[in-house]
């Protein structure tokens, strides 16, 4: 097995020691949203329920957590205006309400939207200052965080298993995270039969976007052997289940492998970081009002052709596992392989070819690579992208 040594750290970086970090604890299986109240109770007595306005109703998830929640004797407040991305404003406002209310433990419910609110809430319920001020790093984060409680309802974004809270500036439109390990849910519950109203729109997106988090958290300079395990075996998870469970959402199994898919590739990303492909999906996503894993899916196979020279054998052992290249092909072939294979993957599940397609104009290019530059994804990426780089990359968008 020629990959087994194709790893990207150098000797000095195997020498350091590296720390490993998880939820508190990860129930993942169908029902396991019954487990939402038992452990609801040993955290607090009051709970801040942050959703979306539509989606969790619809889809009886909040019904279920809301039973569960009253069954075991914890009170419940609404919180219901978390829209597609977390603005500033939106962590403000649930924030006060938390307050307000006199609550001890927030529970985020939704997809990666709703999720990184409800986390923000948590972690900044102890600070006097408004989301902005610590969005943009004027001041240190509140050693002090409320417990929280991670229920995803889109197998995705992997918001669960990561102690990161991607939100929005409402004015500037600048996303960005706010990252701390003080910030890891108290509990991960990861029901797959939440997942079975996603429609074909949402399971595409968000299943390209855990896709990518995969192969990104693997090929990252910040990879360990114990992340590396995790990222392929997650990858392996989703492509397997994704291309049925998006034809047939009702088929629970093609669901359940992409949900185990999507949390494993979020605690890889907790601890291994990303790559390219997130550095600049951030900016992508908003200036071309894409869905998060949609402007993930599209610009996968261009960061893998820009990091082939450097990143090949793991590319080629992902082709391999995925059944996409023979063992005795060389890694030039099967790397070459599993750039195909995710090209497939995308036209199969209605992912556009090219952000051109998707509303990339020449204007926006400047303004996203300037915005990627910063972005501790791209610095995380196997090969250096220099701004040359990133524009030469985006400019083939429009080809
Ligand atoms: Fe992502």
């Amino acid at each position: 097995m020629p990959e087994a040594a194709a790893s990207f750290r150098t000797a000095s970086q195997m020498s350091e020691s590296t720390v490993f970090r998880t939820p508190g604890e990860t129930h993942l299986g169908v029902g396991a949203v019954r487990m939402v109240g038992p452990i609801a109770r040993r955290c607090g007595a009051r709970a801040l329920l942050v959703t979306g306005a539509r989606s969790a109703k619809a889809s009886g998830a909040l019904d279920a957590v809301s039973e569960s929640l009253q069954e075991a004797g914890v009170e419940v407040v609404l919180y219901d205006r978390v829209g597609r991305e977390p603005t500033l404003g939106m962590v403000d406002e649930a924030r006060q309400l938390a307050r307000e209310s006199a609550c001890d433990l927030i529970i985020g419910l939704g997809g990666g939207s709703p999720i990184d609110a409800a986390k923000a809430v948590a972690g900044l319920f102890f600070s006097p200052r408004p989301t902005a001020a610590h969005f943009e790093g004027r001041v240190s984060l509140p050693d002090k965080t409320l417990p929280w409680i991670a229920i995803p309802t889109t197998a995705g974004a992997g918001a669960e298993a990561t102690p990161n809270s991607v939100l929005i500036n409402e004015e500037t439109k600048v996303k960005k995270s706010i990252r701390s390990w003080a910030w890891l849910a108290k509990a991960a519950i990861v029901d797959p039969a939440l997942t079975v109203a996603c429609p074909k729109s949402v399971t595409a997106a968000s299943g390209m976007d855990a896709f990518t988090q995969a192969v990104e958290s693997y090929t990252s300079r910040h990879a360990t052997p114990l992340t590396e395990g995790i990222s392929l075996r997650a990858a392996l998870e989703i492509a397997r289940g994704l291309p049925r469970a998006w034809e047939d959402g009702g088929d629970i199994e093609a669901r359940t492998a992409v949900a185990w898919g999507a949390t494993m590739a979020g605690i890889a990303l907790a601890n291994a970081r990303l790559g390219a492909v997130h550095g600049l999906a951030h900016p992508v996503g908003t200036l071309c009002g894409l869905p998060h894993g949609l402007a993930c899916g599209i610009l996968l196979p261009a960061v893998i052709e820009f990091n082939l020279d450097v990143a090949a054998p793991k590319y080629a052992r992902l082709a391999r596992e995925l059944g996409a290249a023979g063992e005795t092909s060389s890694t030039e072939a099967a790397a070459r392989a599993f750039l195909a294979y995710v090209r497939e993957l995308n036209a199969r599940l209605g992912v556009p070819a090219s952000l051109g397609e998707a509303g990339l104009t020449r204007e926006m290019i400047d303004e996203i690579v300037e915005q990627t530059l910063p972005s501790q994804s791209l610095a995380a990426n196997p090969k250096p992208a220099s701004r040359e780089d990133l524009r030469a990359i985006l400019l083939a968008q429009l080809e």
